[in-house]
């Protein structure tokens, strides 16, 4: 594509926010400072090779100044450009106990609040596989004018207003959702700009591959088991078995689940009777993107979004991907009491 047809995210998300002629641009704005904490994650990413970043948290290199950890490096550099910028009340992340609020006056007047995974998939940084970021927009509960308080972070999925995750793969792409629809950028490294290059982006209603930690089976009860096994039998209508594949590194599984289709699954077990992945900060903003490009999203029989969070750093079991396939796991899966 030649420079002069490049659509910038900046340029994308302002021509969709006009479509609201009340829209006041400050959710664009928030979107932008997102995004480009994103590019200063990636910069980051891109030289974990080379400096001394894949050090422990509290080492000190060789000019004595501490190394941070790249999942630290992430949530301070989102915590300070959300601080820094005039849409954001607060944030709560995955690295933190409690929610921060902004308490100067721009912040306190704003009305969004943010949640994030600062970096998803920390496990691969060693091995140079995908990673991401992934982050969750609320419109605020409490009054304007005060600080934000927990229960601007405990609202359910379904009031969400917009979501999305930055993957640092074999290219870096910005992907995020608002109930218009879903679209993805990818960073021009030249230009420092994340541009469209997947317009309205739709997760094909059925799908080859699934996706699971199966080393956990031992763990799995029947019913899961028993959906493992479908997936491997060759006499279903869509002919031979699915195909397995399993990153470890849910930004990196969902984005090959979004553009291919398939199924992503992290159950409950009898070790971890609500799963492993987190509501607020992995499991929601997925399936509102999800959702927002025609997929489905359930914790068994419930959706995703439809559960009233009750804790900020609460789990819960997921089943997500193409409609037609988180339709059948709902055929053998039955929901255990274990969420809201
Ligand atoms: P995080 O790096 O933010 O802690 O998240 C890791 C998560 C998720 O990205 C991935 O899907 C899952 O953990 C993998 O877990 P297992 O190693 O248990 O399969
Ligand atoms: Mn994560
Ligand atoms: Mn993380």
């Amino acid at each position: 594509m030649s420079q002069s047809k490049l659509i910038t995210m900046d340029e994308f998300t302002i021509q969709e926010t006009r479509k609201f002629p009340q829209a006041t641009g400050d959710l664009s704005a928030l979107l932008r400072d997102i995004g480009l904490a994103g590019k200063i994650i990636n910069k980051q990413v891109r030289k974990a090779g080379l400096v001394d970043i894949l050090g422990k948290h509290g080492a000190t290199n060789v000019q004595g100044e501490e190394q941070m950890k790249l999942d630290i490096f992430a949530n301070e550099t989102l915590i300070n450009i959300l601080k820094n910028c005039t849409e954001c009340a607060g944030i709560a992340s995955e690295e933190n106990d409690n929610h921060i609020s902004y308490e100067d006056t721009f912040s306190v007047n704003s009305k969004y609040v943010v949640l994030f995974d600062p970096l998803d998939g920390s496990s691969n940084i060693d091995v140079n596989a995908p990673i991401g970021t992934i982050f969750a927009i609320y419109r605020r509960v409490s009054e304007l004018g005060k600080s934000c308080t927990e229960a601007d972070f405990l609202q359910p999925g379904n009031r969400l207003m917009a979501a999305g995750y930055v993957i640092y793969g074999s290219s870096t792409m910005m992907v995020y959702a608002t109930k218009l629809g879903v679209n993805g950028f990818t960073l021009e490294p030249s230009i420092g700009e994340f541009c469209l290059s997947h317009p309205n982006m739709k997760c094909p209603e059925n799908g080859k591959i699934y996706s699971i930690n199966q080393g956990n089976s031992v763990k799995y009860d029947d019913g899961m088991l028993g959906y493992l096994s479908y997936c491997m039998e060759s006499n279903k209508e869509d002919g031979r078995p699915y195909s397995q594949r399993y990153i470890g590194s849910m930004v990196a599984d969902m984005h090959r689940t979004l553009i291919k289709g398939g199924i992503f699954i992290y159950p409950a077990d009898k070790s971890s009777p609500k799963g492993k992945l987190r509501l607020q900060y992995e499991c929601n903003p997925m399936a509102f993107i999800i959702e927002a490009a025609g997929g489905k999203a359930v914790c068994g029989t419930k959706n995703i979004l439809d559960i009233m969070p009750t804790e900020l750093h609460q789990r819960v079991p997921i089943f997500i991907g193409s409609k037609n396939m988180v339709n059948k796991v709902m055929e053998f899966v039955k929901e255990k009491e274990t969420v809201g």
